[in-house]
């Protein structure tokens, strides 16, 4: 069958999507397949391509399809046991590269696939990095994705401080935030719940993080908290009792999602 053929079988599927698949089953490059429709997909292809549409049209991500996501440009193996990195996490890498300097000792709590770690490993020379999980099937996921990406941190289990030593200068997390009721959660059914849900407000992880952190940074160490759209004011009341220049950042979608302070 022709590509351009699938593609018309093919069409209710966001274009995209499609292009995509075609390149991973076909080892072809994006350029490859806009410019070549008239190429023939063999038989072996033709079946994989079959399970991976049926796959999409039950609403499964595409990127646990093709096993990969890219974040801040580097390409990370993704699956079930890891939430999919999401492109507005990259303003916490942002954020994080602002502040960091030479020789600090910092930590990517609740580090998932790794995606905010690995990306300040990628462009950050000479800091002691961590980067921490609860769940170990994450912690192979990430320690794949630094083994790929070229860079070197130490991973580490542990129920958010719970397991952790010593001081940072930086901590920054993406915690679970989602509410138990939340009516996204059902589209989001292939990611783990461990990396979505946080109690009955979305707040237990971030309210534990915000009152466990001054103990695991130094005097003005900075704390940097992804959250909700809508937990910006709660996580700034939260963190006021022992955080001083408190700010919350817009991402590119103009939603509050991340609040920065530095330990009193
Ligand atoms: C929203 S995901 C973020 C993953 C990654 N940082 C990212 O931005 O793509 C939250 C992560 O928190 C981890 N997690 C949940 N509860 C935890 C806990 N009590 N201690 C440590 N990690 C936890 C989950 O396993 C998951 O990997």
């Amino acid at each position: 069958m022709r590509l351009s053929t699938w593609l018309d079988e093919n069409h209710r599927l966001p274009r995209l999507d499609l292009e995509l698949l075609l390149c991973a089953r076909l080892k072809l490059t994006r350029a490859q397949v806009i410019a070549h429709r008239e190429l023939q997909i063999d038989q072996a292809a033709l079946a994989g391509l079959r399970r991976d549409v049926e796959r999409l049209n039950n609403a499964e991500p595409l990127a646990y399809i093709l096993g990969s996501r890219e974040f801040y440009g580097i390409t990370l193996s993704v699956n079930p046991a890891v939430l999919i990195p999401r492109p507005e996490t990259e303003l916490l890498v942002d954020l994080a590269l602002k502040v960091i300097t030479p020789g600090m000792r910092v930590l990517d709590l609740a580090t998932g696939s790794g995606a905010v770690a690995i990306a300040i490993a990628a462009n950050c020379e000479s800091i002691e990095l961590h980067a921490s999980d609860l769940s170990l099937d994450a912690l192979n996921v990430a320690r794949h994705n630094a083994h790929q990406a070229g860079v070197e941190l130490t991973f580490l289990e542990s129920d958010l401080f719970a397991s952790l030593n010593g001081r940072y200068d930086l901590v920054l997390s993406n915690p679970p935030y989602v509410a138990e009721n939340d009516p996204h959660l059902p589209a989001l059914r292939y990611e783990p719940l461990l990396a979505l849900v946080s109690g009955s407000d979305g707040m237990t992880a971030l309210t534990r993080i915000i009152q466990t952190a001054p103990d695991y940074l130094v005097h003005n160490g900075v704390l940097m908290l992804e959250h909700g759209f809508d937990q910006a004011m709660r996580v700034q009341t939260l963190m006021r009792e022992s955080f001083h220049d408190i700010q919350t950042h817009p991402d590119l979608g103009a939603h509050d999602r991340v609040t920065t302070g530095r330990r009193k």
